[in-house]
């Protein structure tokens, strides 16, 4: 068996398959941080066998120069860049630029991103009405998804997936225009009137502005809350094949426009095991305060016999711990602490978080605070409703999801994303008619 040097150990170029009396050689793919996979492309036709990988929990779906994780030692990069570094030394829209287009921006790239961004922040006046056709109390997870599918509708000049000019426009408008739509679906639920944006503002002083401010008195912007919802975004940025990119890059594949892939996204994140997480989070914090008897909800937890999880907890990569949790922690400690905020649920978080970590069940299973656990506390002290708070998951992930997007069209080896199955269904039976059932 030959083998390929990495610079670190030779590893096997292939891999050795044995089945029933066929032997086959199997390509390696080492990535540039020597993870190792198998390149099943031949797999079927020269076995007639498939993988079957409930969950993918074994399966690469791509080769991407996006974002590295390394789950056993805590480690997250957006294109070689840890993200402690992102999170403390950059705006999120130098981070947005790095992810699509794969370098930091200089200052004159990042004048013109950000210009260009700007030029798109305001909808189309009829794409208002579309707010009054919702429920005062429609989830603005739904109407995010909607309206944002909706984009297609209006933008059909730029919706052309594999025209390279489109794309850069539907990129701009689209990281231009979220904030917007999700600050316009907040103010659709209190009854207040919509606030434009104002392209003098940053990126998230503006989202603020269009989030709180009145027509009838000036708004003040906190720089603290702007400083820790640029963090936020940040770290929430892209998170290589997650089930929402993946979604992305699924609809993607079948050439249906950037819209469209974004809208099915933000459909991916909502659920609670996912980006719903940081919701629930708080629901489970403000039930636990209720209750007062902590112990309960962990013993719920760990009984196989009950389906309740600790929500913000685990993680299908990190097996360690989430470095995006220690670095909104630490946020969340000192925007607490400077704002003199004492919130009882950022202290029962901590307790659940220490007795988790020194119970055999969750250190067994290696179940640590993920991405969800601290940032609603965050979200809270900073106004922003439990509802919202997977909404504002979804602007800090959009451009990871565009980034993945992009790099899928541009990619050679682009094709449908097409996955097999194996059937458990019944054998061929003869067909019975009505009267006869
Ligand atoms: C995000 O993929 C990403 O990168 C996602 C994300 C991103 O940035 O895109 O990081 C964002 O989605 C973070 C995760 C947010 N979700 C939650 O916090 C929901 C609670 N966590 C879990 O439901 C769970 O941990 C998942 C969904 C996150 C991971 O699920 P896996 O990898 O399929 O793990 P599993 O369900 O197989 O659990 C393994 C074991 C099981 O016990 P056993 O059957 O082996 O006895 O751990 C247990 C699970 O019951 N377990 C938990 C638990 N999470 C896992 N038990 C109690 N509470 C939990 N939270």
């Amino acid at each position: 068996m030959s083998s390929v040097v990495t610079g670190k150990e030779s590893m096997p170029e292939t891999a050795k398959l044995k089945i029933e009396d066929r032997e086959i050689d199997l390509r390696v793919v080492v990535g540039t941080e020597q993870e190792k996979a198998i390149d099943l492309g031949k797999l079927r036709n020269e076995t007639g066998y498939i993988t079957l990988d409930e969950g993918y929990v074994n399966t690469g779906s791509t080769r991407s120069a996006i974002t590295f994780l390394n789950g056993e030692q805590g480690i997250l990069r957006y294109r070689g860049y840890p993200i402690e570094d992102l999170a403390s030394k950059c705006d999120f829209v130098e981070v947005s630029y790095l992810l699509i287009y794969g370098e930091l921006p200089n200052r004159q790239q990042l004048e013109e991103f950000t210009r260009s961004i700007r030029r798109h922040t305001l909808l189309h006046e009829d794409m208002r009405y579309f707010y009054r056709g919702f429920p005062r109390d429609a989830h603005p997870m739904a109407t995010l998804s909607s309206v944002v599918s909706a984009m297609s509708t209006f933008y059909q000049d730029s919706a052309d997936p594999r025209d390279p000019e489109h794309v850069r426009v539907s990129i701009y408008r689209l990281l231009a225009k979220l904030p917007t739509i999700a600050a316009y679906s907040y103010k659709k639920s209190i009854g207040q009137p919509f606030i434009y944006p104002q392209n003098d503002l940053t990126y998230c002083e503006n989202f603020l502005q269009m989030m709180f401010a009145v027509p009838c008195e000036p708004y003040d912007i906190d720089p603290d809350f702007v400083n820790a919802l640029n963090m936020l975004l940040i770290v929430h940025a892209d998170h290589e094949q997650n089930c929402s990119t993946s979604t992305v890059r699924m609809v993607g594949s079948s050439q249906a426009n950037l819209f469209a892939s974004i809208a099915a996204g933000i459909c991916a994140l909502w659920g609670p095991l996912h980006g719903g997480a940081n919701e629930a989070v708080v629901s489970m914090l403000e039930e636990i305060h209720r209750d007062g008897n902590l112990k309960k909800f962990i013993d719920m937890a760990k009984d196989k016999n009950n389906k309740y999880r600790l929500m913000g907890f685990g993680h299908r990569v990190y097996k360690n711990f989430d470095p995006r949790a220690t670095i909104i922690k630490g946020a969340c400690d000192r925007l607490l602490a400077k704002l003199k905020i004492d919130d009882p649920l950022f202290q029962i978080a901590q307790e659940l978080e220490q007795v988790a970590l020194n119970d055999e069940y969750f250190v067994e299973r290696r179940l640590y605070p993920n991405v969800d656990f601290y940032s609603g506390v965050i979200y809270r002290a900073m106004g922003i409703p439990v509802p919202m708070f997977t909404v504002l998951f979804s602007m800090g992930r959009l451009p990871g999801w565009l980034a993945h997007w992009k790099e899928m069209q541009e990619s050679e080896s682009f094709r449908i994303c097409r996955p097999r199955q194996v059937y458990v269904g019944e054998n061929e039976r003869q067909f019975i008619p009505l009267d006869n059932r």
